[in-house]
């Protein structure tokens, strides 16, 4: 197992492209965002990844990302140039100032796999929104919906690049994390090659999220069936004390 978003930083986009609509994400976004804060203008995305869903909002906003893998800010990069990219984890991170909106997409929050993990990171999106500022996360699989032993598939590509992707998961710590290994059988002029990641990502309910988000100091709402329908949180941030 190679440690994850290394090697599948360069074929992400490609298995993707059928999948999401990021335009119609940033459309929703902005809508989600302006609802709540009609004068936003600067916005962050919390674990960026390529920066799919970035490229479309800079029409938007002044956007701004981090990532913790330097593969996937390393294709980013190529997509956004001039736009502020850091490698940062969204337990810890410490940017150096404020936003008027924050998003985490696509179920990146799943990579918290305790509670405590997801109470830090929504701390850290509270200390980076000014009082008023949005967040929108977009969650992981609720513990109900996800299916122990599901064996997924993926193939995408043309004449100089294929990707085909296996997936098969499984449930631990009594149900808390769930295990998503992505196996991928790659072809490209050269030959074919073989790489596989292992995903370890937490449950957590509907009721957690809204929980987490209110302690870290947010006015939060769930709402079930945006984007994916994984359940999706906004959370607008109360006043300073
Ligand atoms: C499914 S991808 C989503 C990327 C992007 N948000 C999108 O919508 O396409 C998950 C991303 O989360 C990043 N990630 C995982 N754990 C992280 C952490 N603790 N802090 C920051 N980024 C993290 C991974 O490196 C990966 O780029």
């Amino acid at each position: 197992m190679q440690e994850r978003y290394t090697s599948s930083a360069e074929t992400y986009d490609l298995i993707y492209a059928d999948v999401i609509d990021y335009e119609a994400t940033a459309r929703q976004l902005t809508e989600l965002i302006r609802a709540c804060k009609p004068d936003a203008r600067t916005l962050l995305e919390a674990a960026c990844g390529t920066g799919a869903v970035l490229e479309p909002l800079q029409a938007e906003f002044d956007v701004h990302g981090f990532d913790l893998s330097d593969d996937m800010l390393r294709v980013a990069r190529t997509k956004l140039p001039g736009v502020d990219l850091r490698p940062g984890d969204m337990v810890d991170f410490d940017w150096g100032g404020r936003f008027d909106a924050i998003v985490c997409m696509f179920s990146s929050i799943g990579y918290m796999t305790d509670y405590d993990s997801l109470g830090a990171a929504y701390g850290r999106f509270a200390a980076h929104l000014v009082p008023g500022g949005v967040v929108i996360v977009e969650g992981w699989l609720k513990p109900a919906a996800f299916i122990p032993g599901f064996v997924g598939g993926n193939a995408a590509g043309d004449e100089r690049l294929q990707v085909h992707r296996v997936s098969t998961s499984w449930l631990e710590e009594g149900g808390r994390v769930s295990i998503v290994d992505l196996h991928h059988l790659v072809g490209r002029p050269e030959g074919v090659s073989y790489f596989a990641e292992r995903h370890r990502m937490g449950m957590f309910t509907a009721d957690e999220h809204v929980q987490a988000l209110e302690s870290a100091g947010f006015e939060a709402e769930h709402h079930p069936d945006l984007f994916m329908g994984r359940g999706t949180y906004v959370g607008v941030r109360r006043e300073d004390p």
